[in-house]
């Protein structure tokens, strides 16, 4: 069903349960929405945004619940990632009339069907009694992106920028606490390594004061969730620290965990809160999530093959290249064999603040009082306990 937003934007939200994987990479356990939308104005109708090619029919059927495809004189394409995309060239053989707005970014990047119009920031397109605003927000997601408004109605179509993972046929987030956890794990897997980016264009949005944030994934926003989902954007792209303290860990023959298990103990005996996650186990993008909101994150590993642990390696690799562990203190524990690889681990921790590494062996054992030091240079840093 399509779901009427306001006077004149209509919400067509496509629901995805298929996909075990978005990005063939972030698990879907509950599916994912594509959102188009369709602006109906006195003189045309524009749609904002399509839907991934596999759901076209579905998608075409609720569309004509609420418009004429030849009274549809726009599809504006707010960003060229295929999830959005991707129908668009079929969408066009049903559309007679209509021309494609795209950034001009979109338009020397991408070759787009049909009747192109390049615009730039602040262009607007009457539909009559309404008007389209289309606002530049490169990399949030990809560098052609924009934001399309709808003045009269006070609607900003935003794409990726608030999006979550989840199925929501009626726009709904039934458990809040679940969505913000989904829009969470999509800001980090998705956008946070265009955080910069991600800030300002929540600023553009802010500036805007929209009653309704219409978003191509989760849920459309208006009153509280509104302001609680710019004001959490706000803070994951800017930063944004917890107070917590996260342990990323892997462990072959338990000597890692067993560090692990005391420095916990250690930790939570001064009351201090820790997360600590076995990287060999935990799903990456809820991983992620947890990376987000720590102030200090210790990384504990047994050397494999002369280098660091692989889930850890390439966790923390992932982790750098988000830039999640930007402003970060970081522990490391390593653990060997034969040989260590705490050099190995700097190079990949290359330009974080890495305040301290325990090193140990059969031979050179960890002892108590290492970890005990550890405990209390973490509870230092975190300005004492509660
Ligand atoms: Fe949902 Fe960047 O596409």
């Amino acid at each position: 069903m399509a779901v009427r937003l306001s006077d004149h934007v209509f919400a067509i939200p496509v629901v995805d349960n298929e996909t075990d994987l978005f990005e063939s990479l972030w698990p879907l356990d509950d599916g994912v929405n594509y959102n188009s939308y369709v602006v109906v104005g006195s003189e045309g109708a524009a749609i904002i945004d399509t839907v991934h090619e596999s759901f076209f029919d579905v998608y075409l059927e609720k569309l004509g619940e609420v418009v004429d495809p030849e009274s549809v004189e726009y599809v504006v394409v707010n960003h060229m990632e295929p999830d959005h995309s991707s129908s668009l060239p079929m969408l066009l053989e049903h559309l007679p009339n209509a021309k494609v707005i795209v950034s001009r970014t979109g338009a020397s990047l991408f070759d787009l069907p049909g009747t192109v119009i390049p615009v730039d920031d602040g262009d607007e397109m009457s539909l009559g009694d309404v008007v389209l605003k289309f606002i530049s927000t490169p990399w949030a997601h990809w560098p052609e992106t924009m934001i399309t408004y709808v003045l009269e109605d006070e609607v900003v179509f935003t794409c990726d920028l608030f999006g979550a993972y989840g199925a929501y046929p009626n726009l709904n987030a039934e458990d809040w606490d679940v969505y913000l956890l989904e829009a969470r794990r999509y800001y980090v897997t998705v956008l946070s390594k265009y955080a910069k980016f991600v800030n300002s264009a929540v600023s553009k949005v802010k500036a805007l004061k929209p009653k309704i944030v219409a978003p191509g994934h989760g849920i459309a926003y208006s009153g509280d969730s509104l302001v609680q989902i710019l004001e959490l954007y706000a803070d994951w792209s800017s930063g944004h620290k917890e107070g917590r303290v996260l342990i990323l860990y892997g462990s072959m023959y338990g000597s890692v965990y067993n560090a692990v298990d005391t420095l916990v103990q250690l930790l939570e005996a001064e009351g201090v809160e820790v997360d600590a996650l076995d990287l060999s186990r935990e799903d990456w993008s809820y991983a992620l999530t947890f990376v987000l909101g720590a102030d200090v994150i210790i990384i504990a590993y047994p050397t494999y093959d002369a280098d660091v642990f692989p889930p850890v390696k390439y966790f923390i690799q992932t982790s750098m290249d988000k830039g999640l562990l930007d402003g970060k203190a970081i522990y490391v524990i390593e653990a060997h064999g034969w040989s260590s690889s705490e050099q190995k681990l700097r190079q990949l921790l290359n330009g974080v603040d890495v305040k301290k590494v325990l090193s140990f062996s059969q031979k050179n054992p960890l002892k108590i009082e290492a970890l005990e030091d550890l405990a209390g240079e973490i509870i230092s840093s975190l300005g004492g306990t509660e």
